[in-house]
């Protein structure tokens, strides 16, 4: 019911706004895109400090043989995404310390190195925020501001590569449950859709298994990927997780994360794609 309401939602604003969603085409001379162009060159941009991106593992921020596992995993995506009009991707896990949130920045970065995508990635482990301390940038406002209605989004996202801007939380938000499932937070994600236009946006949710408010956001996402982590998920956790995720959305694949005694070449697995 709440998945109709905001396709609805969001059928109405892109109605409103005069413009149909055309994910995956170049701009156009139109004034909407030049819009949306300013809107993206308007956000505050942030560098990556090269010592911090070895060390938090973000393989994908330049072209290489780490990165080569999230390249795939992005052409498959990108794939589903075109295939049925979607654009919301929530990133999720059975428990936490996976690497769910290294997982999601490092897709977006892979992403992001195709200049004609536009890529959002949000922070929605509300309680556990951590993108702030992974990128080692400072949001100018919490993302939690923006989903409460409180602050513009303009003011909660910073760009990281000119088609990557980052919503995160520089502390763990009040209510986190009542705030995931409130009409306010649905509305700024729209807001956010409408006026960035994103191809993907990559949703870096709370553990399935330890919050359940996670489950009722997943009614707004288009798609999900779970991210496992080997000899620390079990494969009844990954089941019950994925059963769980299944019931909102559709799942897309597993990513097994942390295995040890893989080819180089393979540091991630994926697999389901
Ligand atoms: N492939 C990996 N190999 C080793 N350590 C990893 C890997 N991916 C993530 N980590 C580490 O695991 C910890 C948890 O990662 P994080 O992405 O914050 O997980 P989550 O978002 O699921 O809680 C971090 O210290 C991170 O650096
Ligand atoms: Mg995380």
């Amino acid at each position: 019911m709440e998945r109709i309401q905001s396709a609805i939602a969001k059928a109405r604003a892109a109605r409103q706004e005069g413009a149909v969603r055309s994910p995956f085409k170049l701009p156009s001379a139109t004034s909407r895109n030049s819009a949306v162009q300013a809107a993206w060159a308007s956000l505050p941009e942030r560098t990556l400090d090269a010592s911090r991106v070895e060390r938090n593992r973000l393989v994908a921020s330049a072209p290489g043989a780490d990165s080569t596992p999230f390249d795939v995993m992005r052409t498959n995506l990108v794939r589903h995404l075109r295939e049925h009009d979607w654009t919301r991707v929530a990133i999720t896990s059975p428990g936490s310390g996976v690497g769910k949130t290294t997982t999601c920045i490092n897709l977006a970065l892979s992403l992001a190195r195709q200049r004609e995508l536009r890529v959002i990635v949000l922070e929605l482990d509300l309680r556990r925020p951590s993108i702030q301390k992974i990128l080692g940038v400072l949001p100018t406002a919490n993302l939690s501001d923006v989903m409460r209605g409180t602050v513009a989004p303009e003011d909660g996202l910073v760009r990281i590569r000119p088609n990557l801007a980052v919503g995160m939380n520089a502390e763990p938000a009040t209510n986190p449950a009542e705030l995931l499932s409130s009409t306010q937070a649905a509305a700024a994600i729209d807001a956010i859709e409408i006026r960035y236009r994103p191809d993907v946006i990559l949703l870096d949710m709370p553990p399935v298994l330890v919050i359940d408010d996670a489950l009722a956001f997943l009614d707004q996402v288009d798609c999900a990927l779970m991210v496992a982590a080997a000899e620390q998920s079990t494969v009844a956790e990954i089941d019950r997780a994925g059963k769980a995720v299944s019931d909102h959305t559709k799942v897309l694949g597993v990513i097994l994360n942390k295995c040890r005694y893989m080819d180089k070449s393979e540091g991630y697995g994926h697999d389901g794609y």
